[in-house]
């Protein structure tokens, strides 16, 4: 045999990942007798797989591993907790080492308040008073900004959103499923002493807190500002409208459910959010990375 490489298109693949994979006209012609005898309904690719090749295994004669051309889909990500349970702390760390597009509700319509536009004006006067801005606002600003090309391309890490079941309702509806939902948990005493001092760089972006995670220099400490409802009685009321809704939200995720303790040091968060990031993506991998006949 000249080449013990093969390539293999499943042209069906994509627009119809439900069907099952069968050794086609296409895919036998291309294999030598002993290749044909593969059960290619074994495959289980559910992923968006356009195209992929099979190579026989160097160490087991008898063996081929799907080699390249695997494209998985993009982890999609939900971040949930209460008021300055370090939501946005965290997609800083997660956005750094998985490349994610953070896509935040209430940066979105912090944006819109900023801008003066008519959603900014309507969505200030919910937000002052720690409600959830209506829905007619929220969804189509949320669903817009996943539909855009980096969002598909990278993946996303929504963060704040769904905040209700109506919300939660309206995503599923249009398609975006995610893959994981991660809760922070933190007890509330710690959440007022997290808000009253936290602090926002407004050239990086950057999250702070006077006394958990200072800012590095006199001048960025010098340029920090403060959100309008950071104060100890808004974030009350917030925490009230967040613990009147999130059952209902978590009964929508039970089965991709995954709760940290957002009470530990920002690292120690993180590397639990990691190890459960990881593990979903071993979990892919061992599916759809190697296949041994
Ligand atoms: P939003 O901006 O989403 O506010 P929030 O949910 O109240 O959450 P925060 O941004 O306050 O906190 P966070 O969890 O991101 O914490 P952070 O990392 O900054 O929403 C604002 C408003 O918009 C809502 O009240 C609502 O009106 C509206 N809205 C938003 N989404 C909506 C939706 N889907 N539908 C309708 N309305 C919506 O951390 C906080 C502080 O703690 C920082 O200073 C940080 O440095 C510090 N910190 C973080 N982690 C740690 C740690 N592990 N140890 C010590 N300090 C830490």
């Amino acid at each position: 045999m000249a080449c013990s490489c093969y390539s293999v298109k499943f042209m069906s693949v994509s627009s119809n990942p439900n069907k099952p994979l069968t050794s086609s006209p296409l895919v036998t012609s291309k294999l030598s007798p002993s290749y044909s005898q593969i059960p290619f309904s074994s495959l289980n690719f559910n992923q968006n797989l356009s195209r992929t090749q099979l190579r026989k295994s160097k160490n087991a004669p008898n063996s081929f591993v799907v080699v390249s051309g695997i494209k998985a889909e993009p982890l999609k990500v939900m971040i949930s907790g209460a008021p300055a349970s370090g939501k946005g702390t965290q997609c800083e760390l997660i956005t750094k080492k998985y490349d994610l597009v953070h896509i935040a509700a209430g940066d979105l319509l912090r944006a819109e308040v900023a801008a003066g536009t008519e959603n900014g004006r309507r969505a200030k006067e919910y937000m002052e008073k720690g409600q959830l801005v209506p829905d007619e606002i929220v969804v189509t600003m949320v669903k817009e900004r996943l539909l855009q090309p980096d969002s598909q391309e990278k993946g996303w890490l929504l963060d704040g959103y769904p905040r209700s079941s109506s919300q939660a309702t309206a995503l599923k509806g249009f398609g975006f499923q995610p893959d994981i939902f991660i809760l922070l948990e933190v007890p509330e005493e710690i959440l007022v002493e997290r808000v009253v001092g936290r602090r926002l760089d407004p050239v990086t972006g950057k999250i702070y807190h006077l006394k958990y995670s200072p800012p590095e220099t006199e001048e960025i400490a010098a340029r920090l500002t403060q959100r309008f409802d950071d104060t100890e009685e808004k974030v009350k009321l917030r925490l009230l409208t967040h613990n009147k809704n999130v059952e209902a939200v978590l009964s929508m995720y039970g089965d991709i459910t995954v709760r940290v303790d957002g009470s530990l040091s920002k690292e120690d968060v993180f590397t639990q959010i990691d190890a459960a990031l990881r593990n979903l993506l071993g979990q892919r991998q061992a599916s759809v990375g190697s296949v041994a006949v």
